[in-house]
């Protein structure tokens, strides 16, 4: 298995390309199977998560090109892929291909649209909580689904088509919303879905699924309006920019210290990820190209945080910021109110010498004067980026072990790291 290796204490200046967003790039896959048009997406981001739901979706008999590089195109620029699901020859997604990227469990809802059956296999649980999907299950029987569990599968069907329905969420779910926004637009009839996320991924794929012919009201607000309508057709969308992406390079900023432009960041994305970086006293300002960030010298102050769906502080970036704030002038709490089991980095940071209380939901994070290198675990796809922040100016040589997790959501990280100055290098492992 691959590691990284970081030696700490170099500033990092330079610009930082951020890549197309992996959580909206993942369900714009997926919506291809609604249609038997070809969908082109561009700015897609190569990461393990993309090219396992390839997978997926090659099952389901989607074909998938990824045109070949342009002339003038450098390495950075995301990939464009045409996806067709001409015919849909298989509405299975098994276990052994499901249990590797829980998103891809999200095939339920269009398989169910455009098919009238679906067997999918449950996600089960990850490192980070239970992730049940009783929500996703719920929207479905309430858009006239019937819906069985068995051998770990959840078996599906609508034979007679789906049909409009009043939907409300008791809580925010990301994925749920995704279900039952690309399950409705091929509903009979119209659907409303109260209490919706309303993450930037969610509005990118609902324009989508505009330019496709779908009829959706309330875009990037928590009620979605949906009008079915019989098909849908093919379209291009350009994936947009990664705010978690983006929000992760600014801490690695603000933490080593320097100034960097974030190329193609979306600060309308991030604005809550901004005011308590702001707030820590770093140099944040929105340019035409990006986002810049710097910080000379000054101290980080400490903060108050508590996770929260979109508009608020993202839980994607909790470890991030826990990583940092091991430096600030003072104690931080950080409150994850998202996941319960979202503190596995507390342990590794803590041997980088961080000095980190649990207490329940809160980490109360005592700042140190100094980090020491050491070899550490990552445990999940946030939680090893963490790792990466606090290696960047932790004394001596930091080794980052089972970096498959940063690889399913960092696009070439340690380049982007090491153009601006950081030394990170990968190690090839057996
Ligand atoms: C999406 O996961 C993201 N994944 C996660 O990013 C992100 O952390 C999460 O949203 C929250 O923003 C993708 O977009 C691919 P949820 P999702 O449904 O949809 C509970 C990353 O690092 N819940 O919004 O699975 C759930 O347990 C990943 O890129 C139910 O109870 O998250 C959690 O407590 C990690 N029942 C809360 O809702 C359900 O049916 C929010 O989860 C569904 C969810």
């Amino acid at each position: 298995m691959d590691r990284i290796r970081i030696r700490g204490g170099n500033r990092l200046t330079g610009t930082i390309p951020i890549s197309g967003a992996k959580n909206a790039a993942l369900p714009l896959m997926i919506v291809s199977l609604l249609t038997p048009g070809t969908l082109t997406l561009s700015n897609v981001p190569r990461l393990a998560d993309v090219r396992q739901l390839q997978r997926i979706l090659q099952n389901h008999g989607v074909d998938i090109m990824v045109a070949g590089k342009r002339p003038g195109q450098n390495g950075m620029q995301g990939d464009v892929k045409q996806l067709s699901a001409k015919v849909i020859a298989d509405t299975t997604a098994p276990y052994e291909l499901v249990s590797k990227m829980r998103a891809s469990f999200w095939v339920l809802g269009p398989l169910l649209a455009r098919c009238g059956e679906a067997k999918v296999s449950l996600p089960g649980g990850c490192a980070i909580g239970t992730r049940p999907v009783d929500m996703h299950l719920l929207a479905m029987e309430k858009l006239g689904a019937e819906i069985a569990i068995e051998n770990g599968y959840v078996i599906a069907n609508a034979k007679k088509g789906l049909k409009g329905a009043h939907i409300a969420f008791d809580k925010v779910s990301v994925g749920a919303t995704h279900a039952a926004l690309m399950a409705s637009v091929l509903a009979d009839g119209d659907t409303i879905i109260e209490n919706a996320a309303s993450e930037p991924e969610i509005g990118d794929v609902a324009e989508c699924l505009v330019k496709m012919g779908a009829r959706i009201e309330g875009i990037h607000t928590s009620t979605l309006k949906v009008r079915g309508v019989t098909s849908l057709t093919g379209a291009e969308h350009s994936v947009i920019p990664d705010r978690i992406e983006t929000g992760t390079y600014a801490m690695c900023v603000a933490m080593a210290g320097g100034d960097v432009l974030l190329k193609d960041a979306n600060s309308g994305h991030l604005s809550a990820v901004i005011d308590i970086m702001r707030g820590a006293g770093i140099g944040v300002e929105s340019t035409n190209e990006g986002i810049r960030i710097h910080r000379n010298g000054h101290a980080l102050e400490p903060v108050k945080i508590d996770t929260e769906p979109y508009p608020g502080f993202p839980t994607d970036c909790q470890a991030q910021l826990m990583a940092l704030m091991t430096k600030a002038d003072g104690t931080s709490m950080i409150r994850e109110t998202i996941f319960e089991n979202r503190f596995m980095h507390v342990q590794e940071l803590a041997r980088l010498g961080a000095d980190i209380h649990l207490h329940g939901d809160t980490a109360e994070v005592r700042g140190v004067k100094k980090l020491t290198g050491a070899p550490v675990m990552a445990t999940d796809l946030r939680a090893s980026v963490s790792l990466v922040i606090a290696g960047l100016v932790a004394e001596g040589e930091t080794t980052i072990n089972r970096v498959y997790h940063l690889d399913r959501g960092f696009e070439t990280l340690e380049e982007k790291l090491s153009a601006c100055g950081a030394d990170v290098t990968r190690i090839s492992g057996s």
